[in-house]
């Protein structure tokens, strides 16, 4: 069987950084594509070069041309301006709706059959008009955002803890903004929730540092945003798709009425496989998570809104 073939759209930092982590997992052959001439392709033989070393099998080109990503299983989507510091997501919403809406044009003209991962901010209405203009059923266009916010939740919870990073599972349902909703009771050390494990008041801190999570990177690095962190939540979603394991994790997906919510992208927790969005199970929030959910889908709906899909 030919190894699943993945392509990144974007060769800056995050979308580099997605190629190196399929490549070297042995998770895909990867096309990286860019815009700009020899980026792509440097980066892409630079990888290559180190394949001797690292010892992986997949391979990984660079192209400046759509008729390369042909026939792609995954189509992950990074290109577009990041936020400079005092920068909100929302910020970039124009200038990266016309590079996105232009972007999904070529890819879906090459692999009518491909499940699209969105990563461009702001997240949840790049994700809505990628879905638009692909003209795709729903369940294979959805955004990650929720694997990394939820990462996040789970690292700073796990300095408090004096735990393994590893040993948390976190969960953080909304939109990859400022409203996102972390989800202590879902949260689990080993199987026991947060809840019983942090008073409510250090947990509230620390959910205030998720929301902020993106912020805080941006503030320190001061000329880009995060690609580690963004680029191994994307990994994770590529892998369940590629090798339809049926995992469940946040994602940003197309909500037909489950937790109230209709006609908008939002980020909950969804089971992916061959065919992206396989379900989305109904977890039970609080009245007050859900009101923030509601709002957080509220704003999101509102950017689309400013889109004129
Ligand atoms: C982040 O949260 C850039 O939105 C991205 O780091």
């Amino acid at each position: 069987m030919a190894n699943p073939k993945v392509t990144v759209v974007g060769a800056g930092f995050v979308g580099a950084t997605t190629a190196q982590r399929l490549v070297e997992k042995d998770i895909a052959d990867v096309v990286l594509i860019d815009v700009v001439e020899g980026l792509p392709q440097g980066k892409a033989l630079d990888m290559m070069e180190s394949a001797t070393v690292e010892g992986f099998r997949m391979r990984i080109t660079g192209t400046n041309n759509y008729a390369d990503t042909k026939n792609s299983d995954v189509i992950v989507i990074t290109a577009g301006l990041a936020r400079k510091p005092g920068m909100s997501r929302d910020d970039l919403l124009a200038k990266n709706a016309e590079i996105v809406g232009g972007i999904v044009d070529q890819c879906v003209k090459y692999s009518p059959r491909a499940v699209i991962i969105i990563v461009t901010n702001p997240l949840d209405a790049m994700t809505y008009l990628a879905w638009k203009k692909s003209g795709f059923p729903a369940n294979r266009v959805f955004g990650m955002a929720g694997v990394l916010d939820s990462a996040r939740y789970g690292y700073f919870l796990s300095e408090e803890l004096l735990c393994a990073a590893g040993d948390v599972e976190a969960v953080v349902f909304g939109g990859h903004g400022d409203d996102m909703v972390p989800v202590p009771q879902f949260t689990k050390v080993k199987g026991r929730p947060v809840t019983e494990l942090l008073p409510a008041e250090v947990i509230e801190k620390i959910n205030q540092r998720t929301r902020d999570g993106g912020a805080e990177i941006v503030a320190l690095l001061k000329t880009g945003s995060a690609y580690y962190a963004p680029s191994a939540s994307v990994v994770k979603m590529v892998k369940a798709v590629v090798q339809n394991t049926g995992d469940i994790m946040p994602c940003c997906v197309y909500m037909n009425g489950e937790y109230g919510l209709k006609d908008v992208y939002c980020g909950v927790p969804a089971r992916l496989g061959f065919e992206g969005v396989l379900e989305i199970p109904v977890w039970q929030l609080t009245e007050k998570q859900q009101k923030e959910l509601a709002a957080s889908a509220a704003h999101v709906q509102e950017n689309c809104s400013k889109l004129k899909l």
